[in-house]
């Protein structure tokens, strides 16, 4: 089969070596791409919105089959584009999409369909939504409606600062039109969550169990990233609760959304929060996860793509996946500055070195070789770094080996990917 990729992150670095490795794939394209991804893929120079030169690019070169990695994409309505098209498409429809694209589209359908989640209101209107801050008090939850690359969630601890953040996204626009509604939310505690599943439209797969850390500081502080590290499994999320999660929240969100005539297929990942009453919903995201999808293709022992063309096409409930019993761990490293302002340009060095260490992978996201082979940062996170093992602390001995061969000055990592997992079940 003839596969093209589209997205240029790490999580499509992983994507694409699984699929690289199926004995289906003919030929591999990556739209864009990055230079780790044109290790394993031909990567065209076509941008994930430009739907028009996608659709053209898949009709000249005969694509089989599109797997979108992020979000934007989807919420923009790709796959129905490919689909109208003729092309088979991983990935939810924009209606499907939703889901991830208006948290207050999410929040009114667990509502409707008793998903348990975070009680909530939602609110255009500045002064409407600061007297509902003030009725109600800290803490407390303010997010931007729409898409806001990870950034447009303030749980406030105060009431100052959840006014300031409604004044921030309904007044000053600070994430323009994504911020032009807002979800209030109460603030849940308990131990966070994530979960994958695949999803046809009717029936929903598990993935393995990961975990991502969100904070850009060690202990799990400081502001939000994209994610700096992740493992699997995740001791959080035993069997017992998977099937609690699966029970009570995907489920019945894939049946909801074919009664609601939005039927969802592709990856859906459930942001959670798990306390004594049991797992409640924080976020649904419509794609794999970054990095957790780098910790689960290395884990994955079966073919990735049939599974996916069987998610598209409907018949999810023929497919078993296997899974290594082993651990894996990545490390995120990212640019000096991230997630705020970070240069780009800047040399990696011992990469090679790196990845021949055994059970160690070196997944790119912004990266790019220079005229002269080099090879350049060019985004915010910039390599995941991942380690395999027989325990959860061996893959991270195995993934901070390699990221010490690493010759970055510009860069920095975490040096406690794991640490809650490791202390649970060390
Ligand atoms: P999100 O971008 O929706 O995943 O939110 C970012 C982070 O904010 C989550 O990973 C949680 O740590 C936190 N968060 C979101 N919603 C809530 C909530 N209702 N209660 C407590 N923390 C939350
Ligand atoms: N690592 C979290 C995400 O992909 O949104």
């Amino acid at each position: 089969m003839r596969i093209l990729i589209i997205g240029s992150g790490g999580r499509e670095h992983a994507l694409a070596w699984a699929i690289a490795a199926s004995p289906l794939t003919d030929k591999l394209y990556c739209a864009p791409g990055n230079a780790g991804i044109a290790e394993e893929a031909t990567c065209v120079a076509l941008a994930p919105e430009d739907q028009d030169a996608i659709v053209r690019f898949c009709r000249r070169e005969r694509i089989d089959f599109v797997v979108v990695g992020p979000e934007a994409p989807l919420v923009a309505g790709l796959v129905d584009r490919l689909e109208e098209a003729g092309i088979k498409a991983f990935g939810p429809s924009a209606k499907a999409a939703e889901l991830e694209g208006s948290k207050g589209f999410m929040k009114d359908l667990c509502a409707k369909y008793k998903i348990p989640t975070a009680a909530y209101r939602r609110f255009t209107q500045a002064e409407a939504a600061r007297a509902y801050v003030r009725e109600t008090g800290a803490p407390i939850v303010v997010k931007a409606d729409g898409l806001a690359a990870g950034k447009g969630v303030v749980v406030a601890s105060t009431v100052e600062e959840a006014e300031e953040a409604v004044g921030a996204m309904l007044s000053e626009r600070r994430f323009g039109e994504a911020g032009a509604a807002v979800v209030i939310e109460e603030c849940l505690t308990g131990e966070e969550a994530s979960f994958f599943a695949l999803v046809d439209g009717r029936t929903a797969l598990p993935l393995a169990s990961a975990q991502d850390h969100k904070r850009v500081g060690e202990g799990d502080t400081g502001p939000n990233t994209g994610g700096m590290g992740a493992y699997s499994p995740a001791p959080f999320i035993g069997e017992a609760m998977a099937l609690r999660v699966m029970a009570e929240i995907i489920r019945p969100t894939v049946a909801a959304m074919a009664a609601e005539g939005r039927e969802f297929k592709g990856v859906l990942f459930a942001g959670l929060m798990i306390d004594e009453a049991g797992p409640k919903l924080l976020e649904f995201n419509v794609r794999f996860g970054d990095p957790e999808t780098q910790v689960l293709v290395a884990r994955l022992m079966s073919d990735l793509l049939p599974a996916l063309i069987a998610a598209r096409d409907g018949v999810l409930d023929h497919v078993h996946l296997r899974w290594h019993e082993h651990a894996a761990l990545t490390v995120v490293m990212a640019a000096n500055g991230y997630p705020g302002d970070y240069a780009k340009g800047t040399e990696i060095k011992g990469v090679e070195r790196a990845k021949a260490l055994a059970g160690v992978h070196v997944f790119h996201a912004g990266t790019a070789r220079s005229a002269d082979g080099r090879l350049l940062a060019t985004g915010g996170r910039v390599l995941g770094v991942t380690g395999t093992g027989d325990t959860l602390a061996q893959a991270r001995t195995r993934a901070y080996d390699a990221v010490d061969l690493i010759d970055w000055p510009d860069g920095f990592c975490r040096r406690d990917i794991g640490w809650r997992a490791l202390k649970a079940a060390p």
